[in-house]
């Protein structure tokens, strides 16, 4: 009696159960990791389904009939996600990202949305949420979406070719839709629209340009464009250093193109390069995770569709919040708000990942030689 079964698919990352600490100060906004790092930013996964196959993040050879996706009862319910970023926001947490797998692929999401829209930061202003999307359910949602609290949208396109683009996806996904998408967000006011484009040696490096001229003819400020370095995320996507096209190569020949000049950061440790078109003509941006590791700043925070807390994109290992969630104190009591704030209080005190300038910095150390955890389980 009271045996707890644990679903196979559960235990596909390790994840231990989080210390709580007794006496724990109030969270104060003000936590700070061992690197002196902030807590801003928490991106939180919805599903860890996708109706897409891109290769550098779910090739189908391993996400294929047979996989074990998350089963229903792991997920987090909406009101467990509220509760979390509740807690994060007690710790200075002003921005929520939705993500997946496909987050528009999660049913009813804009119930979730609503229950977000409806918290307040710790200085009583509305939060920060977005969403980033394959953009293929979009055009569908974007208004029913907006209307629940969501602010802003980053959809991912990596071709203007339509072909090239089928082929990238691998499910044969139109770009005409995702563009439809992208018109029903901006018509829904969710501008400006932020698009992310994979840049793949080999495999799209030809539509860098097109892609950028496409996007200012048709949207001019109201769609960032921005390029990311294909990165050695997960352990499934069969990374390779040569296929990495360093964003200064990409702006060099956007330059030959449209001459660009450089803007200031929005916030302190934004992904994004930001760039604007010398003519006007709108703002690109270069995620350059691989060649100019940007963790210094990294002050985002992860959690998984089933609860598991990562503090770095590239961890193999997760803080498994949902058994705090759902689980007793040692008296039988459930645990308080507090409590969990404290557990995460203890976790973000400690963190001290930088996985990205370590690979950078050629540091064996950078791996664990664990499993890390896959892109579409963890989200961007
Ligand atoms: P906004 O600019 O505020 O909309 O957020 P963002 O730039 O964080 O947006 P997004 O979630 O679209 O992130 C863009 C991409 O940057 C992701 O898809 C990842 O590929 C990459 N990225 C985001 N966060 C990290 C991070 O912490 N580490 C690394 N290495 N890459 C990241
Ligand atoms: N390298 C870089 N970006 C990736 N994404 C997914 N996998 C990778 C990878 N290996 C991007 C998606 C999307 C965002 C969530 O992350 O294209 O824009
Ligand atoms: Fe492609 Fe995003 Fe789906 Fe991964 S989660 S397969 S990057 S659409
Ligand atoms: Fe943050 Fe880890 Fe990305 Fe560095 S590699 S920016 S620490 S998530």
């Amino acid at each position: 009696m009271g045996e707890t079964i644990i679903p196979l698919a559960d235990l596909r990352y390790a994840a231990a159960v989080p210390r709580v600490p007794r006496d724990a100060p109030a969270p104060d906004g003000l936590l700070a990791d061992r690197l002196g790092r902030p807590l801003h930013d928490l991106r939180i996964s919805v599903t860890d389904r996708c109706n897409f196959r891109c290769s550098y993040c779910m090739p189908k050879e391993v996400f294929d009939r047979d996989y074990k996706f998350l089963p229903h009862a792991s997920l987090l319910s909406f009101e467990e996600i509220t509760r979390v970023a509740r807690v994060f926001i007690a710790h200075g947490v002003a921005k929520l990202r939705l993500t997946g797998g496909e987050p528009l692929l999660r049913k009813h999401l804009e119930v979730l949305v609503a229950q977000l829209a409806a918290l307040r930061t710790r200085d009583g202003a509305p939060l920060d949420i977005t969403l980033t999307t394959n953009g293929s359910l979009l055009a569908r949602k974007a208004q029913v979406l907006r209307e629940a609290g969501l602010k802003r949208v980053t959809v991912s396109l990596d071709a203007l070719d339509d072909a090239i683009f089928r082929r990238m996806n691998d499910v044969d996904f139109p770009v005409a839709e995702v563009l439809r998408g992208v018109d029903a967000a901006l018509a829904a006011g969710l501008a400006p629209v932020k698009m992310n484009m994979v840049v793949k040696r080999g495999t799209n490096e030809q539509e860098i340009v097109p892609l950028a001229r496409h996007v200012r003819e048709r949207y001019g400020r109201d769609v960032v464009l921005r390029f990311i370095e294909y990165m050695d995320v997960g352990a499934t996507n069969g990374w390779r250093m040569d296929e990495v096209l360093p964003s200064d190569d990409v702006r060099t020949l956007l330059q030959r193109h449209f001459p660009l000049e450089p803007l200031e950061p929005n916030a302190i440790g934004e992904t994004a390069e930001r760039w604007r078109y010398a003519d006007g003509g709108g703002e690109v941006g270069f995620i350059s995770s691989v060649t100019k590791a940007f963790c210094r700043d990294c002050n985002r925070a992860r959690l998984s569709t089933e609860g598991k807390l990562f503090t770095c994109l590239f961890a193999s290992r997760g803080h498994d919040l949902r058994a705090l969630l759902r689980g007793q104190r040692p008296d039988g009591t459930p645990y308080s708000d507090a409590d969990i704030a404290a557990a995460v209080g203890a976790l973000w005190r400690e963190r001290d990942d930088r996985y990205s300038e370590l690979r950078s910095a050629g540091a064996a150390a950078a791996g664990s030689g664990e499993r890390r955890v896959e892109m579409h389980y963890i989200g961007g």
